[in-house]
């Protein structure tokens, strides 16, 4: 089989790493890729959203599955895009189709949908420039922090917490004003939860799933979740308050319910599902959809996929998810992300890489790298993940964190707390 898999960060190197052990493989291809995933397939320099690049290519090379990791070409429709096309129409594409999409796409999309299926979530409302004025009153009748999250996609820039009400007034108003542009022209206002954050994986054919290993990822930049957003620090499989109590809630009020809902409102969906949950005395809640895996929890969840995943892959494009088997490492598994200095906010690149080949019983995802005159370089903000395993999670984590010494670039920086927390 051929396969091409779309993305160029942490998670696709993953992906690719997982995808490369099957025996199914014949050929993998990754767009673009980065300096990691040329390792484990074959880089092609085509953009995750070149729709008709894909297509040329795809053709070309009669490759058999386009796998989708990152969500920008699933909310632009390229499954779509490929059910359209008469040569297209009959090689899958792993992920939603552009209306299975907008659970990631639009945050009031997602929160009418799980009200409309009885999924646990924050209470909310929905307010546009028009009703401004009803939203202001809205935020009265909460309890400080205040979230305010932008309808639209923001890179992960859009969700907004306002220790008082008078800062909450005016973000809302600064948020509908534009200043995510159309992104936050209509903004979900919702209750604070407070818990224990933790992301479920699952993958369906439309009709059947399967449960990947959850995992925890670390947001904030500093020490001890302190400072801005990032695309995520680390991460940690298991979760030890996902004991199988609390995941048997998760599967009842959570998963079951959503794969029914999108079935029963005739949403084509045959991807990840990625639930981001927060533990409420117990109870599991949902803070977002995502409609691909997470990054950088693809790094530590890969590892505990014990099955193959492309068999898994197989089974959600032809529709029997259910005649596969989905096993689990029992092992912990972790990453550590190693960044840019100065990232999440403005932070240098091209800095050379050294010391990769020094790491032992590690894995060594790249993130952001690219090749310079045959030079592995700093490319982004995220870097290298320095993923593990150990018989339990601290095991796990002094393993990559020995190895992240090994690997040099100028201002390097990483967390030493991932997983301290649990
Ligand atoms: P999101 O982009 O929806 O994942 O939101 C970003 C982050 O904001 C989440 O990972 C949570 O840490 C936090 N967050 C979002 N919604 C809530 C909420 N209702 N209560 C508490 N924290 C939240
Ligand atoms: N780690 C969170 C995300 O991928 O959105």
């Amino acid at each position: 089989m051929k396969i091409l898999l779309l993305g160029s960060g942490g998670r696709e190197h993953a992906l690719a790493w997982k995808i490369a052990k099957s025996k199914k493989v014949e050929q993998l291809f990754i767009a673009p890729g980065n300096a990691g995933t040329g390792t484990v397939g074959t880089n092609v320099s085509l953009k995750a959203d070149d729709f008709e690049g894909i297509r040329t290519f795809v053709l070309d090379k009669q490759v058999d599955m386009v796998v989708v990791g990152p969500e920008d070409p699933l909310v632009k429709g390229i499954y779509d895009f490929f059910k359209n096309d008469p040569q297209l129409k009959d090689i899958p594409v792993i992920g939603p189709s552009k209306q299975g999409a907008v659970l990631e796409g639009s945050k009031d999309f997602a929160k009418a949908f799980m009200q409309r299926h009885g999924i646990p979530t924050a209470t909310y409302r929905t307010f546009t420039g028009e009703t401004l004025e009803e939203g202001l009153k809205f935020l009265e009748t909460l309890q400080a922090p205040y979230v305010l999250k932008a309808d639209g996609l923001c890179a992960g820039k859009g969700v907004l917490i306002l220790p008082t009400l008078e800062e909450a007034r005016k973000e809302l108003k600064e948020m509908l004003g534009g200043m995510f542009g159309t992104a936050s022209s209509s903004v979900v206002i919702e209750e604070f939860l407070s818990g224990i954050e933790c992301s479920v994986f699952v993958l369906t054919d439309g009709q059947h799933y399967k449960i990947l290993p959850e995992a925890k990822d670390y947001k904030r930049i500093g020490e001890h979740d302190t400072g801005l957003n990032t695309g995520g620090m680390g991460s940690v499989s298991p979760v030890p308050f996902a004991t199988p109590e609390w995941m048997k809630k998760v599967e009842d009020r959570i998963i079951r319910p959503t794969v029914e809902g999108l079935a029963e409102e005739g949403i084509d969906y045959k991807g990840f599902i990625f639930f981001g949950l927060i533990n409420v005395n117990g109870e599991p809640m949902v803070i977002e959809y995502n409609v691909r895996m997470g990054d950088p929890e693809t790094e530590s969840v890969m590892l505990r996929v014990k099955s193959d995943l492309v068999d898994l892959l197989e089974g959600v494009a032809q529709g029997d998810l259910d005649q596969r088997r989905m096993e689990t490492d029992e092992r912990s598994a972790v990453c550590v992300m190693l960044v840019s200095g100065g990232y999440p906010e403005a932070y240098e690149k091209g800095f050379p890489i050294s010391g990769i080949e020094e790491v032992e019983d590690s894995i060594v995802f790249h993130a952001g790298t690219t090749l310079r005159d045959g030079q592995v370089v700093t490319a982004g903000g995220r870097v290298i993940a320095v993923s593990s395993y150990g018989k339990d999670k601290e095991e796990a984590l002094r393993q990559s964190f020995s190895q992240a010494q090994k690997i040099r670039f100028e201002k390097k920086y990483f967390r030493s707390d991932i997983g301290q927390d649990l």
